[in-house]
C-alpha cells in the first residue's frame, strides 16, 4: 500500500519576543518560577492586528510548499489544526484557501488542541493512502496571545503559551519503506473540563455540577456570551496543571511505545522523538522513562513556549533544519493535551 511522506516542511514564529520578565508588567510571577516549572525562557507573540492564526499558518505553508517543489495551486486538500481560529466559524482552512489563491479544494479544520497536528497528519495520511489526494497541506497554528488572561489570576496558564505556526505537505511516498508507518489516536472525555475554555459555548452548564458560565437564562438571547461572563472572567482558558501533568507523563510513553510495538521497532531504533512542547519537565520525564539519550529528543519550548497545535511542526521543522533528521531516520511525533486527547505518528523520513 502507498504510504504518505512529508515532502516539505515550514515554520513561522512572530518577531516579537516576550521574555518571562516582560510578563512581570502584567502579573505576579517570576523568571525563576517559570523556568523551574516549565523550562520556558521566552515566547513569541503575534502582532495584535497584522497577524492572525491563519496568516501565520500561511507563512509556514509557503515554506512547506516551496520545499515540496510545488505551488499553492497544486495543493488538493487543506487540513488546519488550531484552538484559536480567526473566526468562531468558518474555520481557518478556507481562509488559507483564499489567502493562497488555491483552487476550490476541500478545507477541513481540526479541533484537537495539543494533539491537533498529529490528528491532522493522521487524517491526511488516510486520504493519501486511499489515493484520493496527492498534495495535502497540513497546518498547525495558534495565536494564543489574543485570548489569555494577563492578570495574576491567569498566570498558571498564560506564562506557558506562545504563538506560531508550522506546516507540512503530505505526498505519496516513492521510496520503498519511506513515509508515515502508522498513527495512533486516543481520547478520554472524562477529563474534558480539566483543560478547557468553556465559553463562549452551548454547554449551558449541562455537563458539570459546577457552574461554568453565568448567563441570563431568559427565553432567548444573552446565553452564548453574556456580560456576566465578561464580568466574572469566564471567557478565558482553564487548567488544572497538576492533573494534566499526571496524565501526560503516563500517556506520552504509552502512545510512543504503541507506535514502536505496532511496527516491530524499539526505542533503540528511534533517531528522533518530537514531543508536543507542553512543558520541559514533561518532556524530560518521558525521556527518562523511555531511556532516550539527549540527542534523541528535540525540545524548543525554552524559546517558543507551548504553541499547542503548532508545537510539533515547529519542533520538527527546526530539528530538520538543524540537520538532526535525515532520509531514512525513524522519527516519532507524540502529543497529549486538552480533551484529554493523545496521539503519535511514526515516520521513516
Ligand atoms: C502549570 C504547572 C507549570 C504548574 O506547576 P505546579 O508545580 O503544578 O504548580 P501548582 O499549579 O501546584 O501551583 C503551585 C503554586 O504556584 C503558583 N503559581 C502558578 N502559576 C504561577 C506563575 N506563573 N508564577 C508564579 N507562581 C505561580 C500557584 O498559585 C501555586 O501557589 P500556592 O501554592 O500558593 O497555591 C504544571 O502543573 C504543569 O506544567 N502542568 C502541565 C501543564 C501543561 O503541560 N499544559 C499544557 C498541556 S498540553
Amino acid at each position: 500500500m502507498v504510504r504518505s511522506k512529508i515532502a516539505g516542511i515550514g515554520m513561522y514564529v512572530p518577531q516579537h519576543v516576550v521574555t518571562n520578565n516582560d510578563l512581570l508588567k502584567y502579573m505576579e510571577t517570576s523568571d525563576e518560577w517559570i523556568q523551574e516549572r516549565t523550562g520556558i525562557k521566552e515566547r513569541r507573540y503575534a502582532h495584535r492586528t497584522d497577524e492572525t492564526t491563519t496568516t501565520m499558518g500561511v507563512e509556514a505553508a509557503k515554506t512547506a510548499i516551496e520545499r515540496a517543489g510545488i505551488t499553492p495551486q497544486d495543493i488538493d486538500f487543506i487540513i488546519f489544526a488550531t484552538l484559536c481560529p480567526d473566526y468562531y466559524f468558518p474555520g481557518c482552512g478556507v481562509l488559507v484557501q483564499r489567502a493562497m489563491k488555491m483552487k476550490e479544494i476541500g478545507a477541513l479544520d481540526v479541533r484537537n488542541q495539543c494533539s491537533g497536528f498529529v490528528y491532522a497528519i493522521s487524517v491526511g495520511d488516510q486520504f493519501i493512502k486511499s489515493g484520493m489526494y496527492k498534495n495535502i497541506l497540513v497546518i498547525g497554528a495558534e495565536k494564543h496571545s489574543f485570548g489569555l488572561d494577563f492578570s495574576t489570576r491567569g498566570r498558571n496558564i498564560t506564562v506557558i503559551f506562545g504563538d506560531g505556526a508550522g506546516a507540512v505537505v503530505l505526498q505519496p511516498a516513492t521510496n520503498e519503506g519511506q513515509g508515515i508507518l502508522s498513527t495512533h489516536l486516543h481520547s478520554d472525555g472524562d477529563s474534558a473540563e480539566i483543560l478547557a475554555m468553556y465559553n463562549p459555548g452551548t454547554h449551558a452548564n449541562h455537563w458539570t455540577p459546577e457552574k461554568l458560565a453565568d448567563f441570563d437564562d431568559g427565553e432567548i438571547g444573552e446565553l452564548f456570551m453574556s456580560h456576566a461572563m465578561i464580568d466574572n472572567a469566564q471567557l478565558f482558558p482553564n487548567m488544572d496543571g497538576p492533573a494534566v501533568f499526571k496524565k501526560a507523563v503516563v500517556k506520552f510513553p504509552e502512545v510512543i511505545n504503541e507506535a514502536l510495538t505496532q511496527n516491530g521497532l524499539t526505542i533503540a531504533d528511534l533517531k528522533m522523538l518530537i514531543p508536543h512542547q507542553a512543558n520541559l519537565r514533561i518532556a524530560q520525564f518521558i525521556q527518562q522513562k523511555l531511556k532516550l539519550r539527549d540527542d534523541q529528543v528535540h525540545n524548543n519550548i525554552q524559546k517558543f513556549g507551548n504553541t499547542t497545535a503548532a508545537s510539533i511542526p515547529i519542533a520538527l521543522c527546526e530539528a530538520w533544519e538543524e540537520g538532526k533528521i535525515k532520509e531514512g531516520d525513524l522519527v516519532c511525533l507524540a502529543a497529549f493535551g486538552s480533551g484529554f486527547t493523545w496521539a503519535s505518528a511514526l515516520i521513516r523520513w
